[in-house]
Parts: C-alpha cells; sequence; structure tokens
C-alpha cells in the first residue's frame, strides 16, 4: 500500500477537502487497492470535529463524498505510516518538520510545489474563498497521483 496524508492548520478545512478530492480520485481510477489517503492537522483545536461547512459545501457542490472526515491531530509515527505527507503551506511543512525532526525529507512535500503555481495553498477559514481553495487544492491532488504513478510504475 502507498499512504498519503494531507495537512493543514486545523484540518477542518483544506486538508479534508484535499482528502475527499484525492479519495474521489482514487475511487474514479480504481487505485483504492493501492493507495489510501488520510488527512490531520498540525494543531490540536478540531480534533473530533466534522470539516468547516465551507468545505462540506463546496465537495457537495461537485458530488464528492464528504464520509469520514474527522478532525485528528498528527502524529510522530505518521512519519513513519505514510509515503507522502504533504502540507498545505510553508507553515504547515515547517511544523510537520518540527513534528516529526525530519527536515527537508523526499516525502514531506508541498501541496503546490506539485503544480506551476508554487504557492500556499489559500486558507479559506481566513480567506471565505472555499472555491479558490478548492481549485487549487484539486490542480494539487492530480498532480501528486501523477507523481505517485511515475514513482510507483502504475498504469493507467
Ligand atoms: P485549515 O483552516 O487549516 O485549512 O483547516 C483553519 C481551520 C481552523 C482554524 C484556522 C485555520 N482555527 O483557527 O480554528
Amino acid at each position: 500500500m502507498i499512504n498519503v496524508l494531507f495537512v493543514c492548520l486545523g484540518n477542518i478545512c483544506r486538508s479534508p477537502m484535499a482528502e475527499a478530492l484525492f479519495r474521489d480520485m482514487l475511487v474514479k481510477e480504481n487505485l483504492t487497492n493501492q493507495i489510501t489517503v488520510d488527512s490531520a492537522a498540525t494543531s490540536s483545536w478540531h480534533i473530533g470535529d466534522p470539516p468547516h461547512k465551507g468545505t462540506l459545501t463546496i465537495l457537495k457542490k461537485y458530488s464528492v463524498s464528504t464520509e469520514g472526515l474527522v478532525g485528528r491531530q498528527m502524529k510522530q509515527d505518521d512519519f513513519e505510516n505514510f509515503d507522502y505527507i504533504v502540507g498545505m503551506d510553508t507553515s504547515n511543512v515547517k511544523n510537520i518538520y518540527q513534528l516529526t525532526g525530519k527536515t527537508n525529507h523526499p516525502k514531506i512535500l508541498r501541496l503546490l510545489d506539485l503544480t506551476e503555481h508554487k504557492k500556499d495553498v489559500p486558507d479559506p477559514y481566513y480567506t471565505g474563498d472555499f472555491q479558490e481553495t478548492y481549485d487549487l487544492v484539486s490542480q494539487g491532488c492530480r498532480a501528486l497521483l501523477e507523481k505517485i504513478r511515475e514513482e510507483h510504475h502504475l498504469q493507467k
């Protein structure tokens, strides 16, 4: 199994959106028997919480399932259990480095570095723009899946 973990600050806006979108791609491309996906927060603020209403609304707009999305905090042994640990912004990546003690490790990535944008995913908790975040997260998830396909020689 190839295990993917998306990480953001609260695990209620961006990383659950990425988890749901990425899972949707895995289902559509028959990859759920080869790749798993989860998400987590760097903070402890929303442990056990459902996603933000804005995230639920935009996922429903695109008919992406929101089943099983529950806030949790990232823990140290996630580093061993996941093959791709993908932060939404620079601050998330710094926090992942701190938690794991692994700086500049190839399995720790910033999502939009995999796209032409090479920037932070804007946090809709503050911007209020869930559409902008959805569009960028969607591009990032697509690019991540292509990277995984290449690195693991998974055929289309
Ligand atoms: P997220 O956004 O990291 O994309 O889930 C946030 C969610 C909650 C808070 C901040 C950002 N908060 O301050 O509770």
